[in-house]
């Protein structure tokens, strides 16, 4: 398994450019296989979970043509209705398939994602929610097996605004007969985006960006083109690397409306921050301030960069509490940090981080996509050299990291085990 190497110390400074959002991209592959017709993705990044969903999709017999950041999917005809383990189990991010495949085909086996690192990640939303719809849900070994003869519009009422719940079912709910509405719907900006898409398909949509969705079923989806937003979470990383390297970069493509919650939080932590040239941004002069912090579901604090926003607490001098409200075991990232000399300690749901204004480089291991992406940054700004293992967790959701951050001045390498 692949190493990064990275000696503390570097400024960073020069542009990034942002690549598409992981998290629009995976649900839009995904909405292909609601038309016959062919999709062209525009701003697809490279990325493992990319692949992933590109070859889900391929074993369920859809052409999909790849072309540096240009996709072409068609879902003409489907060989099987099945998402298998060793591909759900690689990426949960596959239970997407479910709404798309009952509106299609009316018929879903796919294996249950199973948990992860940052939690058990229950999907009970998703699937009472096909049921408010009309389908038929079995869970036998280990698969859940979806079957609806037709879907019927409803209301359905979230009890949580899950964001591949409000996703999925706005999927299925796009060909379902009726009108459905969604309340306390996720209002995520990749969210808003599947809607966006599904209306260029021939969709009707509407409320996109509100806690409520009026959902009108068609008859049938068109193919389109579509061009991927950019994504708000590899920006927000590529932000705090500058505040914790004391550096000043332009983060091209990045979209300053998607981020407000965290450029607040950083200014207040004592960055720079501004819109310039169709991009964002980002440095700081004076020293890193300790500030609390709260991970909400959009527009809140988002709990993709609590990881992130921890490596930074721990080179400011004062005491910072970071609550992780949106799931249940996401501090993996804390362990790792302390092995860095971080002072943190975990009560319940918050991390107390007692900045101590530095850390120091030491081997570590990536657990989860985000936690890995906070080993990163720590590396960044640490005294020494740190050697980050299992760094195929970053791969997942961050595109060529180790080339971005070298061309912005920084001294990271990666080993091929
Ligand atoms: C999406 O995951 C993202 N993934 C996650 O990003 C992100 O952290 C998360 O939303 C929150 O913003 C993708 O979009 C592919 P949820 P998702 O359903 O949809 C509970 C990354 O780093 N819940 O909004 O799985 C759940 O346990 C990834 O890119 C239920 O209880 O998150 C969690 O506590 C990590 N039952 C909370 O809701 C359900 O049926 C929010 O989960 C569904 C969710």
């Amino acid at each position: 398994m692949d190493k990064m190497i990275i000696r503390g110390g570097a400024r960073l400074i020069g542009e990034v450019q942002i690549g598409g959002a992981k998290n629009a991209a995976l649900p839009l592959f995904m909405a292909a296989l609601l038309t016959r017709d062919p999709i062209r993705l525009r701003n697809v990044p490279a990325l493992r979970d990319i692949n992933t969903v590109e070859k889900l999709l391929r074993n369920m017999g859809i052409r999909v043509e790849r072309k540096g950041a240009e996709a072409l999917v068609q879902a003409e005809s489907l060989d099987t209705i099945e998402a298998p383990y060793d591909l759900v189990r690689t990426m949960r991010a596959s239970i997407l398939v479910l709404g798309p495949l009952l509106a299609r085909a009316h018929e879903a086996k796919v294996s249950l994602p199973g948990g992860c690192a940052i939690g058990t990640r229950p999907i009970n939303l998703h699937l009472d929610g096909f049921q408010a719809l009309g389908a038929e849900i079995e869970l036998e070994h280990g698969y859940i097996h979806a079957r609806a003869e037709k879907l019927v519009g409803t209301t359905i009422d979230l009890p949580l605004p899950t964001v591949t719940g409000t996703e999925n079912l706005m999927m299925a709910a796009a060909l379902a007969e009726g009108t459905t509405v969604i309340e306390n719907a996720a209002r995520e900006p990749e969210v808003v985006e599947v809607g966006n898409f599904i209306n260029r398909m021939g969709g009707r949509i509407s409320g996109l960006g509100t806690k409520t969705l009026v959902i009108e079923g068609v008859g049938a989806l068109h193919g389109t083109e579509y061009t991927i937003m950019p994504d708000r979470v590899e920006a927000a990383t590529y932000m705090v690397a500058a505040g914790m390297t004391r550096g000043n970069l332009l983060l091209r493509g990045a979209r300053a409306e998607h981020l407000t919650a965290v450029i607040d939080k950083l200014r207040e932590a004592g960055m720079e921050i501004h819109q310039e040239n169709g991009g964002i941004r980002c440095l700081i002069t004076g020293p890193i301030k300790s500030v609390d912090a709260k991970t909400l579901p959009y527009p809140g604090f988002p709990t993709d960069v609590q990881a992130q926003l921890m490596a930074m607490m721990c080179f400011a001098n004062g005491l910072s509490v970071i609550s992780e409200t949106v799931f249940e075991n996401r501090f993996m990232h804390v362990s790792e940090l302390k092995r860095m000399g971080a002072d943190i300690q975990v009560e319940g749901h918050s991390a107390i981080v007692r900045g101590l204004g530095e850390l120091s480089g030491a081997p570590v291991m990536a657990t989860d996509l985000r936690a890995s992406a906070s080993l990163v940054l720590a590396g960044l700004a640490a005294n020494g050299t740190t050697e980050i293992s299992r760094i195929y967790h970053l791969d997942r959701g961050y595109e060529r990291m180790e080339e971005k951050l070298r061309a912005v001045g920084a001294d990271i390498q990666r080993v091929k085990a």
